[in-house]
């Protein structure tokens, strides 16, 4: 029966766009200014309240998420958070005490809404408005947010991609983007099919937005290390706009201690290769290429096998590779270090595993097969963050955080001990210099790079 009731509608929306309603259509569908005013006043006006309840209960949802996601931050550092397409500012009243809020609207109309909002909020300090395409955020620094919250917006950008990318590129490494949006109904179902058909009026009454993407893959395909969305139906809400996602992601861990690490690495696998044929190619495996942060440091002339078990890295990496073409990209290999049967006995010149045992189910397993997979004489590279040396209170807190820091950051233990691993794990020669760089947190703070030799 529902589905009937919004089939008429989608029909009468059709009929009555086609004839009486179609110069406001034509006047929507060309003039921004007019476009941008009639969108925040109706979306203020008529829609917020309407949906208000039921659109409240995913807000509640969505910053519960958060919060889980953030305990353990030190109270009285503030929180740096990005809100894009802020709106009139029906998130502000969900953030925490000593939060800088900055916000980004592509429409300015908003604006005047948002500051009226804004009075209500005092825990709230807002430290800049800037008027802008999530798409091109250059106005914003990068890694300079804790958080970056969207919340019915990615329907609306003119290029999904792009406001994705953007998004990482400000988040600082490991901060939190928190997503709340409607999605289409899953493929060739009948809803999914009126979604579709509704869309291109719906696009042009409520300022771009669209009711049949799928941001919930697109996050997923973006090459976030952590990514948790939920999906749901809240029957209250409109069939269109019904299937929603609330999720929350985390930015990959980079930062100039952890580029600086690779930098080592790759000057010390020069070092352990000093007579090296250079027309003759290096075969060399990378386990865990991320999202190919190790790519720059390959010299001309390199053969490049990958492996990596998470799917949503490899798309990433696709898209960084092009940059490199001194390299041979020969094969992906989607499987876990501590099986890599479909690779053969002493068949690469090096192997190179950064930041990567920390995460992997068993270390020794991993090892073993690095070692077979190896050709004699060949050079096993590593970076990896340990346990710090000795029984310190750096280490009781390690163990502690460890059960948590597991969980946000996919699997990724603090407190292993590899350079003693890679020691038992019977290389003829292991090189290895610990290291405690200032920036990086304490927590990953103790870091080892070294190079095992088969
Ligand atoms: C449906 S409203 C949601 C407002 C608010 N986030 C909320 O949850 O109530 C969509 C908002 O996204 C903004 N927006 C749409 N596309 C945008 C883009 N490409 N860049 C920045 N803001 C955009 C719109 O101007 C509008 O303020």
């Amino acid at each position: 029966m529902e589905f009937i009731i919004y089939t008429a509608v989608t029909v009468l929306l059709w009929v009555l766009s086609a004839s009486c309603l179609l110069p406001f259509l034509i006047f929507l569908k060309f003039s921004k200014t007019y476009r941008d005013k009639w969108f925040s006043w109706f979306f203020v006006t008529l829609i917020k309240p309407q949906l208000s309840p039921a659109l409240g209960r995913m807000r509640i949802r969505a910053f519960d998420l958060l919060k889980e996601h953030l305990e353990g931050r030190k109270r009285n550092t503030p929180l740096e958070i990005l809100e894009i397409g802020i709106g009139a500012g029906s998130n502000l009243q969900f953030y925490p005490e000593n939060s800088n809020l900055t916000v980004l609207d592509m429409n300015e109309s908003f604006i005047e809404y948002f500051e009226e909002n804004l009075k209500k909020y005092p825990q709230v300090i807002h430290k800049k408005t800037v008027i802008a395409m999530a798409e091109d955020m250059h106005e914003l620094h990068d890694d300079s947010f804790d958080v970056v919250v969207c919340t019915y917006v990615l329907c609306s950008v003119k290029n999904v991609r792009s406001v994705l990318k953007e998004v990482k590129r400000v988040l600082k490494p490991g901060g939190k983007f928190l997503v709340l949006e409607h999605v289409m109904y899953p493929s060739s179902t009948w809803n999914a099919i009126l979604q579709s058909l509704t869309s291109p009026l719906w696009n042009i009454y409520f300022d771009g937005c669209n009711l049949n993407r799928k941001n919930d893959e697109e996050i997923r395909n973006t090459g976030f290390s952590d990514v948790v969305i939920e999906k749901s139906y809240p029957k209250d809400i409109w069939m269109y706009i019904r299937p929603k996602i609330v999720g929350i992601a985390t930015n990959l861990l980079r930062g100039p201690g952890l580029e600086r690490a690779r930098k080592r690495a790759s000057d010390l696998l020069k070092k352990h290769l000093p007579d090296r044929k250079r027309n003759t190619p290096l075969e060399i495996l990378e386990i865990g290429i991320e999202g190919g942060a190790t790519l720059p440091f390959y010299a001309k002339n390199t053969n490049l096998t990958f492996l990596e078990p998470n799917l949503s890295m490899i798309k990433y990496f696709e898209e960084n590779r092009q940059k490199y073409p001194q390299i041979t990209y020969k094969k992906t290999v989607i499987a876990i270090a501590e099986n890599m049967h479909e690779i053969d006995d002493d068949s690469f010149d090096v192997i190179v595993g950064i930041y990567v045992l920390c995460s992997v189910k068993s270390v020794r397993s991993a090892l073993k097969e690095v070692k077979r997979v190896l050709k004699p004489g060949g050079k096993y590279l590593f970076a990896e963050h340990i346990i710090y040396p000795g029984f310190t209170w750096e280490t009781i807190l390690q163990n502690l955080i460890n059960p948590f820091w597991r969980v946000y950051y996919n699997g990724c233990n603090l407190n292993r001990n590899h350079d003693e691993e890679i020691r038992k794990a019977g290389f003829s020669d292991f090189v290895a210099e610990k290291s405690f760089p200032k920036d990086i947190w304490l927590y990953a703070k103790p870091q080892i790079t070294g190079v095992a030799t088969k």
